[in-house]
C-alpha cells in the first residue's frame, strides 16, 4: 500500500454493505419476461476499463461534452455555490470532473466521495489528496442509494454541495431516481445544493450512435457482463451466441441496451435452465434522457427545485444546480 493510500484509509468511514448476491439477482432477472440483468454488474475491473474506453469513442458525446461544459461554466457554478463548501460526490471521484470542480470552487473545505467499491474509493482519494492539500478528504465507503451519515469536516463548511455527474441518474428507474434525489436532499440539508449532470433528449440517431459505437467498444462492454457472470457465478452464457443492440425508445425517453440471442439456446445459472428463443432480447441497461420539463418534474417529486441550468451550445448535455424546494 502506498503512503497516500494509507492516509486515505486513515480517514475512511467504512459502511461497506455486504456483497451483492449476484447469483440471486441474475436468477431473478432471467425469470422475468422480458429477461433482464442488472447493469450495476457491468463494472468489474475489465468493465470499468471498457467504460473508460467508451468515453473516448467519437460517438460517445456525453463525457467530453460534460467536461467542456463544466470547465466553461465553472466560474458561474462557483458564484452560485459560494465559498467554503463541503463537496459530497455520489460515486468516487470521476477523475477530471472532480478535479475541475475542486479547482474551480471558492475555497472548498472538504471532499467526501461516497463509493461502494473500497479499492476505487481509496485509489481516487489517494490521487486527489496531493493535488488539493487544503481540502480535507473524508471518503465514505457505502452504497449511495441508502442514506449515508456525513462525516463532519474539521473546519465548518458553509454549505454542502452534492455532486452527481455523468448522467448516472439515467440508469435508475423513475421511482429509484426520485428516492436517490430525495436522499441527496437529506444529505445536503436545508441550505445545500446539488450539481447534477444529465444527458438531454435529442435526435434518436445521435443517441443510438453513442451506444452503438463503430469500434464495438460498447458491445464489448455489454458482453463483458456475461463473461463476468460466467466467471463469478458459474453460468454458461455463450459469448459468441449473443449480440449487443441499443435502441432509443422516444416514448420512454431512454436508450434500452439489450443482448440478443443469435439462436435458440439454453443457459444454465445456479441449477436453473433458461431458454432463449432465436432473436430474443434480454434487457441489460437503460439510460434515461431528459427534457427540461421532465427533469424539473423529477426533481420536484424529490422535493428539489432547479436553481440554475447550464447546457452546452448544442443542448446535448446539461448541468443542473438543485436546492431544496
Ligand atoms: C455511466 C451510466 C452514464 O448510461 O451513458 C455507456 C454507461 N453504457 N455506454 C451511460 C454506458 C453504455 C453510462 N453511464
Amino acid at each position: 500500500m502506498s503512503a497516500a493510500t494509507a492516509r486515505a484509509e486513515a480517514a475512511l468511514t467504512d459502511l461497506q454493505p455486504r456483497p451483492d448476491d449476484i447469483l440471486a439477482d441474475a436468477i431473478a432477472g432471467l425469470s422475468r419476461s422480458p429477461k433482464q440483468l442488472p447493469s450495476k454488474y457491468f463494472y468489474d475491473d475489465r468493465g470499468s476499463q471498457l467504460f473508460e474506453a467508451i468515453t473516448r469513442q467519437p460517438e460517445y458525446y456525453l463525457t467530453r461534452t460534460e467536461l467542456a461544459l463544466l470547465e466553461a461554466r465553472m466560474p458561474a457554478i462557483a458564484r452560485a455555490v459560494g465559498s467554503g463548501a463541503h463537496v459530497v460526490e455520489f460515486g468516487s471521484g470521476s477523475g477530471r470532473k472532480t478535479e475541475l470542480l475542486l479547482e474551480g470552487l471558492d475555497a472548498p473545505v472538504a471532499y467526501t466521495p461516497i463509493e461502494i467499491s473500497r479499492s476505487m474509493l481509496l485509489h481516487s482519494v489517494a490521487r486527489l489528496a496531493p493535488l488539493f492539500p487544503a481540502i480535507e478528504m473524508l471518503p465514505v465507503c457505502a452504497d449511495f442509494t441508502r442514506p449515508v451519515p456525513l462525516p463532519v469536516a474539521a473546519r465548518s463548511a458553509r454549505r454542502t454541495l452534492v455532486f452527481f455527474p455523468g448522467s448516472t441518474l439515467g440508469n435508475f428507474a423513475h421511482g429509484d431516481a426520485v428516492r436517490l434525489l430525495a436522499s441527496m436532499r437529506r444529505t445536503m440539508g436545508a441550505d445545500g445544493r446539488a450539481l447534477v449532470g444529465i444527458d438531454l433528449d435529442k435526435d434518436p440517431a445521435r443517441i443510438e450512435a453513442a451506444y452503438n459505437d463503430r469500434a464495438g467498444v460498447t458491445a464489448a462492454f455489454t458482453l463483458n457482463l456475461l463473461a463476468r457472470l460466467n466467471r463469478e457465478i458459474g453460468s454458461d452464457f455463450d459469448l459468441g451466441g449473443f449480440h449487443h443492440r441499443a435502441v432509443y425508445v422516444p416514448a420512454r425517453m431512454r436508450i434500452e441496451t439489450t443482448l440478443v440471442s443469435d439462436r435458440a439456446q439454453t443457459v444454465h445459472v445456479g441449477g436453473h435452465a433458461f431458454d432463449f428463443a432465436a432473436g430474443e432480447a434480454m434487457l441489460v441497461e437503460y439510460s434515461c434522457k431528459y427534457s427540461d420539463a421532465a427533469f424539473a418534474a423529477l426533481a420536484g417529486e424529490a422535493g428539489l427545485a432547479v436553481d440554475e441550468r447550464w447546457n452546452d451550445a448544442d443542448d446535448l448535455f446539461g448541468l443542473r444546480l438543485l436546492r431544496p424546494a
